[in-house]
């Protein structure tokens, strides 16, 4: 029978609660099938940072790069927590992780599930994804400063574009479109940042003539966010940077029903790394050890792994209990009774 190698990396705050019930949802769903999940639980993110002094070793990497997936929770400290301030968990563990296993395609679905809190009055049907590229834009670090805490200081931060960076996101993001509703929307900011506009502008173009049937439309970063509130139905696949996509998820988180609803795939299509998967939101240091946050955007998380294993049957499985909770979840409850909630739907 088949094993899969699991690596799970709780992390910090509610990134351990949320992670702790998707743990019990992936059990539960794999029990009586034939695949075996071997998993190995990384101790990473601010609280590692803060016994050890490490944020994500040599070693580390090795070790999660033997694994055929990862499941995060989130990592972070309290911004602005002094101990962390040299420490960068962010760039050093996280945007390590997707850097170093060439995770390209930030994958992010949104869909307004019904009965699910939107705050908007007359949502219509929501139901798009955001590819989000992984690897590149301002994110990569390639930046400085000078002349440090004077008047005169120089920051920098350059958002690195590559053809072949952009080129194999968009074709992700077009074949994506191909099996859905045909329609793609590429979001960027090529009034002002015309030099990086221009190239994925041009990308786009160009891999759009070998897809006649997908529809290609374009907007301003700010004027998404706008239709984002007020016509979501419009997006189908939605392909951007870096930081826009960032931006636009936690939107798109909100306008779905909250942020502890949204899931996401950090993806390397290749398959020559293992890819990861989290929620869209970080470790909630307001509501952490609490037990009051949603696991929901982990266990949906879940979903998207077990369906990037080729685990379809299973996937649909904790998609359904997922849906059918949201259509009828009693409120308020605690992180662990959401996850009680989940698994007897899953056995339902
Ligand atoms: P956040 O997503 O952690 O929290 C934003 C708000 O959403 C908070 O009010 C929080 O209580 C709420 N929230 C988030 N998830 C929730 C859930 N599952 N259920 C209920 N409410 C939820 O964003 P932040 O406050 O900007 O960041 C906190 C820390 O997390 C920072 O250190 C940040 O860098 C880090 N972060 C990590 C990741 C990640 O690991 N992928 C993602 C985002 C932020
Ligand atoms: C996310 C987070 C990360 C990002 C941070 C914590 C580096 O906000 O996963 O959306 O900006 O990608
Ligand atoms: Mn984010």
């Amino acid at each position: 029978s088949r094993v899969v190698k699991l690596a799970v990396i709780p992390g910090d705050g509610i990134g351990r609660e949320v992670v702790a019930q998707a743990e019990r949802v992936l059990d539960a769903v794999t029990a009586d099938g034939d695949v075996a999940f071997e998993k190995t639980r990384f101790s990473l993110g601010a609280g590692r940072y803060l016994e050890t002094g490490d944020t994500l070793t040599d070693d580390d990497l090795a070790a999660i790069r033997s694994h055929d997936a990862i499941l995060l929770g989130a990592v972070g400290g309290t911004p602005g927590d002094p101990r962390l301030k040299d420490a960068n968990i962010e760039r050093g563990m996280l945007l390590k992780l997707r850097f170093e296993l060439d995770h390209y395609v930030n994958l992010r679905p949104s869909k307004l599930f019904a009965g699910a809190p939107g705050p908007l009055a007359s949502p219509g049907e929501i139901d798009f994804v955001v590819v989000r590229e992984g690897t590149e834009g301002p994110y990569v670090g390639n930046g400085g400063s000078i002349r440090k805490g004077t008047p005169h200081e120089i920051a920098n931060e350059t958002s690195v574009n590559t053809a072949f960076g952009i080129e194999r996101v968009v074709r992700y993001a077009f074949e994506l479109a191909g099996r859905r509703r045909n329609k793609l929307t590429l979001v960027h900011k090529t009034n002002v940042l015309v030099h990086s506009g221009a190239i994925w502008q041009r990308i786009v173009e160009q891999v759009a003539s070998e897809h006649p049937d997908v529809v290609v439309d374009y907007l301003h970063v700010d004027a998404a966010t706008i239709f984002l509130v007020t016509d979501p139905s419009r997006f189908d696949v939605i392909v951007t940077d870096n930081l826009f996509g960032d931006i636009l998820t936690d939107l798109a988180g909100a306008v779905t029903g909250g942020i502890g609803l949204a899931a996401s795939g950090n993806i390397n299509p290749d398959g020559t790394f293992p890819s990861m998967f989290e929620p869209v939101h970080g470790s909630a240091p307001d509501i952490a050890g609490q037990e009051k946050a949603d696991p929901t955007a982990a266990i949906l998380s879940v979903a998207l792994l077990l369906d990037h294993l080729g685990l379809r049957d299973e996937a649909a499985r904790v998609q359904r209990a997922v849906e059918a909770d949201i259509a009828d979840r009693s409120t308020p409850r605690s992180t662990s009774e959401a996850g009680d909630a989940i698994i007897a739907r899953l056995q339902a």
